[in-house]
């Protein structure tokens, strides 16, 4: 008899804690709408007590989002567990996730607590979830950095006091598979009662998925996995991974099922990316551009004979076609949102007003427009959409290999113009400067990505800024024929970004992350 493996996604969670990811409520909601199509078992829809904003967040999404469980992420304090608490309560399935710090490094330095003082703290706080919900999850944060003995008279207290799941983080991306994988087993032997061990594998030494792997090959029934591998640093196990690691390799992973649709992986991670702003690398497994091209001759020749002999995932498998031609230049409105439809974009209103009119003016400048292109305009038009305090009016650069680069710009912002030029070390250096002087912008910029939609000299350029200011980091996009554009779309969407940022955090408590 197959047993469950529960599939524990905290994109919207640990992803979202990525420098430069800050989604909005609607972003959120539209990520777990999309995870339950995907057919995961728990979101972790972030830590209420973070943030006014991340609260709101979590109690939208257990509002609105049916078919998995939501989860919340909850330190030891007892109103934290109440707030997260109050935040998923209106699911239909809520679980609260406690944690707790419990390697010698942490505990000194960051908690300033004994041992004595880390028990006492697990014992009342998984009692106190488990007087709102018998759903509780426990983690003991750094636990691959933890004395044994310690790490298992924590889980014990855990259980004791009512947890029903032990999540066993590899906080720091210490883990090597076969040690992660002992680790998974001693937990399994020497804690009595009845849980379920889960993982949560941070990636720093590329490892994140291995180890997840050794973990459930040691008995654990539970993986946190975040879409596209998101997280801290270096981010999370990745859930396309895992999940078809355990599907190709279903000889050696025959004792398990999940709920994964894996036609939906495909959308769900282009999802994520364009709303977070955070590219897929080309070569990434799974979803990557690259993950199904062959560009030695030998492989071609292999792969048209029979695509077996260089593929080990059916494209169409995780929902990944090749660009296809769908709309012209005089495609009417009503294609345009049946093909979005069709491309599982749901757009409306004003979003959809925006959105056809960029497709309008693209179709003048390329001959034929993809699905990827249609993707990348909405995602910018969603990005942008109803809340921009700064919309890009007009844009005009001028430069050559013998004259200073120099951009004008004109900006309105709620009714007014504002108009600004300045000089740059090249014509996107000059937009982003005469935008900064126009909108009074004193954010750094940290990142910088271009590439380009689909092939073709009249490809689609997609970039991606990211800007810092006063601590906080945020991503831009934007995309157009003209790379100049694309950039000072992105540039102006990162700034009007920040300053979502900074109304929201001027409406909120101090923030916290794990
Ligand atoms: O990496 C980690 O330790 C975490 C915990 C909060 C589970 O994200
Ligand atoms: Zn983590």
């Amino acid at each position: 008899m197959a047993e469950r493996l529960v599939i524990f996604d905290t994109t919207l969670r640990d992803g979202e804690q990525s420098p430069g990811i800050s989604l909005d409520v609607h972003e959120k909601l539209e990520i777990a709408e999309q995870l339950a199509r995907l057919g995961v078992d728990y979101i972790e829809a972030g830590f209420p007590v973070s943030s006014q904003g991340d609260f709101e967040a979590v109690q939208a999404i257990a509002r609105n989002v049916h078919g998995p469980a939501i989860a919340g992420l909850s330190r030891t304090h007892l109103a934290d567990i109440d707030r997260c608490w109050e935040a998923v309560k209106d699911a239909d399935l809520s679980r609260i996730h406690i944690f707790i710090s419990t390697s010698p490094s942490h505990m000194e330095h960051m908690l300033k607590m004994d041992r004595a003082q880390v028990l006492e703290e697990t014992r009342s706080a998984v009692s106190r979830a488990r007087h709102h919900t018998d759903d509780v999850e426990f983690s003991p944060q750094d636990a691959t950095r933890t004395p044994l003995d310690f790490m298992i008279e924590v889980l014990q207290a855990a259980v004791d006091s009512g947890a029903t799941t032990l999540n066993i983080p590899d906080t720091v991306g210490y883990g090597i598979p076969w040690e992660f994988g002992d680790l998974i087993r001693y937990v399994g032997t020497n804690v009595r009662g009845k849980y379920i061990i889960s993982t949560h594998c941070h990636n720093d030494l590329g490892l994140a998925t291995a180890n997840s792997l050794a973990g459930i090959q040691a008995g654990a029934r539970q993986v946190e996995v975040c879409v596209n591998g998101l997280g801290e640093r270096a981010g999370n196990a990745s859930l396309e991974e895992v999940v078809m690691a355990t599907k190709i390799r279903a000889d050696l992973f025959a004792n398990f099922t999940n709920g994964i649709n894996t036609e939906e992986i495909n959308r769900t991670s282009r999802l994520v990316s364009r709303l977070t702003g955070y590219p897929i690398q080309y070569n990434k497994a799974v979803v990557g551009r690259n993950a199904f091209a062959h560009e030695s001759g030998i492989h071609q020749h292999g792969v048209l004979s029979d695509r077996s002999t260089y593929e080990i995932i059916d494209a169409a498998t995780v929902g990944q076609k090749g660009s296809q031609i769908v709309l012209g230049k005089h495609s009417g409105r009503h294609a345009f949102a049946d093909t979005l439809k069709n491309l599982g974009l749901e757009v409306s209103g004003e979003a959809l007003n925006a959105a056809f009119n960029r497709f309008k003016e693209l179709a003048d400048r390329k001959v034929e427009i993809t699905d990827a292109d249609l993707e990348a305009i909405v995602a910018e038009e969603l990005g942008t959409a109803n809340v921009d305090s700064f919309i890009l009016d007009e844009l005009e650069v001028r430069g050559g290999t013998s004259s200073t680069p120099t951009a004008k710009v004109i900006i309105s912002t709620r009714g007014v113009k504002l108009e600004s030029e300045a000089e740059g070390d090249g014509m996107i250096d000059a937009a982003c400067k005469a935008i900064a002087k126009a909108t009074s912008s004193d954010a750094r910029l940290v990142g910088f990505n271009v590439s380009s939609v689909t092939g073709g000299i009249d490809a689609l350029g997609d970039v991606v800024i990211q800007l810092e200011q006063n601590g906080s980091r945020v991503s831009g996009r934007g995309v157009s024929t003209d790379v100049v554009e694309a950039s000072a779309r992105a540039y102006l969407s990162a700034i009007n970004r920040l300053t979502r940022a900074k109304e929201r955090s001027t409406s909120s408590a101090s923030e916290i992350t794990p």
